[in-house]
């Protein structure tokens, strides 16, 4: 994929999951430098390739997410991906794991956009990929905080398109279903690997595609979503009182 041959490209979360699979997919297809982040570097896997940079991150510290705008302000494409799933629904329980989402998913990866919006305006043509979830058409009620917190990341993603667009800064929000990641431990769905996603992801924002689903079950209930947005409230009520 030619778009990121040569490229520098900066990924939050780095150490697990789809961010791990996304710094393996994109040494793959020819990145010139990856600044691999994650908030322990204990964690980080060894890639074993001159091309990694690890950098200590996490994305809610501001004083950090500072100091990381200038040791990768050369920078070309910022991939927010770091996210955290907070269980709950919005009329029971503790309501700490909604504010941990929002705190992470949302005004975490506002941080990121803010300090790297003139990075990537400096390095232009440039871009930034959030990944952000299904969630944000409908909720699934024992998910609620999560799926407000990517709602409103998935708002902030198309302002942030919208601002940059004329900057030559292209945006893309990737919202995946279920993948089989930490995040989703303990479930029994079908579920594709975070690997196998992640080529989808780079495979869908090389073909210029903004608003990516990279999965079976995500474009699924995106097509009931578009068909009628009662449509996907339908199939998460199902799940949801089946759950219980
Ligand atoms: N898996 C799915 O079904 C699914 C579906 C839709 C969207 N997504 C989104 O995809 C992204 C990656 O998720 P995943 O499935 O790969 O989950 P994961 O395996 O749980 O990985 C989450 C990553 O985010 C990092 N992280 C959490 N809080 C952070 C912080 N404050 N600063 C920096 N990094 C932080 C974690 O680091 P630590 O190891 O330090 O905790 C970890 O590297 C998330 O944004 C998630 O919401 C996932």
């Amino acid at each position: 994929m030619q778009i990121f041959k040569d490229k520098v490209i900066l990924v939050t979360g780095a150490n697990r999951g789809i961010g791990k699979s996304l710094v393996t997919a994109l040494l793959n297809n020819g990145a010139g430098k990856i600044y691999a982040s994650c908030r322990d570097l204990k964690k980080m896997p060894v890639f074993a390739d001159d091309r990694i940079v690890p950098l200590q991150l996490d994305i809610t510290d501001i004083k950090q997410v500072a100091r990381i705008a200038v040791a990768a302000s050369d920078t070309e494409i910022l991939i927010n991906n770091a996210g955290t799933l907070s269980p709950g629904n919005i009329l029971q329980g503790e309501p700490s794991g909604m504010e941990k989402d929002l705190e992470v998913n949302y005004f975490g990866t506002i941080k990121m956009m803010r300090a790297f919006a003139p990075i990537l305006m400096k390095n232009k043509p440039a871009i930034m990929i959030n990944i952000v979830s299904i969630a944000v058409y409908s909720p699934l009620p024992s998910i609620a905080g999560y799926a407000a917190s990517k709602a409103a990341l998935y708002s902030a993603t198309q302002s942030v398109r919208i601002e940059l667009a004329k900057k030559d800064v292209t945006v893309y929000a990737v919202n995946p279903g279920a993948i089989d990641t930490d995040m989703n431990k303990g479930s029994d769905w079908d579920m594709p690997d975070p690997d196998s996603t992640a080529i989808k992801i780079l495979e869908s924002v090389a073909s210029g595609k903004l608003d990516i689903i990279p999965d079976v079950m995500g474009q699924g209930m995106y097509t009931a979503w578009r068909e009628e947005p009662m449509k996907l409230s339908k199939i998460f009520s199902d799940l949801y009182h089946v759950e219980k």
